[in-house]
């Protein structure tokens, strides 16, 4: 049992649901906030009664940061020993689809959060930026890829240049996020979505996700050539002669992850 200090961990049904919680901090992300996050995706990837993962902070922040008083007197070296790129990769490497649910500031360390999450689901007062370089500082946690692939060239040297913020419908717009919803139905929606995604074949809703995020990260050939074998190996599958077989048969298939 791993108790959080800045999280809430819990389960909804087939979704695992953490909230980001240090309100006083507009959920700022301290070296602390970013371990329990490994911490609850780890536990959330063991769990095999979890089929999917949401994100998720306040109503006025998703979270505004890196924590900048940590940071403020860090020397070079400081920074440089004290890597998050580790404990970001122990997050990342949960196969499960994960979904943030941002209202609210989602601001440098908060926008990369949002983004490590396979897709962003945002209120309508979602404010998304990369302010680092009003700080003097870059993106740290994968800002500068991430936002580039997610909004082109363009948006992303504008955004990460002037630091000014985008609103929900921009970042739709741009391509950053896949759905803009009212603030009371933000939660529901992702959790209804996350919900869905846990109801089919964990083989096939895993396999989608390794395959897009090739498109995300390799070259085309290279994302063709898997996504056709993951393809070709879900024919290996019972869930797959299921899915077919109910289609056909006009029911609902039961999916059994075999
Ligand atoms: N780190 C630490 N504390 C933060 C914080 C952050 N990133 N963002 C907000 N807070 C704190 C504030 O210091 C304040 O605390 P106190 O009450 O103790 O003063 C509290 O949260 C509330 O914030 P504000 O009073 O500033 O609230 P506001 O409504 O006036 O403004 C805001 C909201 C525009 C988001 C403003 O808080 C802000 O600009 N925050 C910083 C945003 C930022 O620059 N983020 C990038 C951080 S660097 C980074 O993330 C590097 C990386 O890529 C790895």
């Amino acid at each position: 049992e791993t108790n959080y200090d800045a999280l809430l961990v819990e389960t909804r049904g087939a979704v695992g649901l953490i909230t980001l919680n240090r309100p006083k901090a507009l959920n700022a992300l301290n070296a602390r906030v970013i371990e329990e996050l490994a911490l609850a995706f780890e536990a959330f990837e063991a769990d095999d009664a979890v089929g999917a993962v949401v994100v998720t902070g306040s109503e006025r922040a998703f979270a505004a940061g890196a924590d900048i008083k940590e940071m403020a007197d860090k020397t070079y070296a400081e920074a440089f020993l004290e890597d998050f790129t580790p404990t970001w990769r122990r997050l990342l490497a949960c196969r499960k689809p994960s979904i943030a649910a941002v209202a609210g500031y989602a601001l440098g360390g908060g926008c990369e959060l949002a983004m490590m999450c396979d897709m962003i689901f945002a209120a309508d007062t979602a404010k998304f930026g990369q302010p680092e370089i009003t700080l003097g500082i870059v993106p740290g946690f994968g800002g500068t890829q991430r936002l580039a692939r997610a909004v082109g060239k363009a948006k992303a040297m504008d955004l990460i240049l002037t630091g000014r913020m985008m609103d929900a419908a921009e970042a739709e717009r741009s391509g950053l996020v896949a759905r803009v919803l009212p603030p009371e139905r933000l939660l529901d929606e992702a959790l209804e979505a996350a919900e869905k995604i846990a109801g089919f074949s964990r083989l096939a809703a895993l396999s989608a996700k390794e395959a897009v995020d090739v498109a995300f990260e390799g070259s085309l050939s290279e994302g063709v050539r898997l996504e056709r074998r993951l393809f070709q190996a879900l024919f290996a599958t019972e869930d797959q002669k299921e899915g077919m077989a109910a289609f056909v048969d006009k029911r609902k298939p039961a999916f059994r992850n075999r």
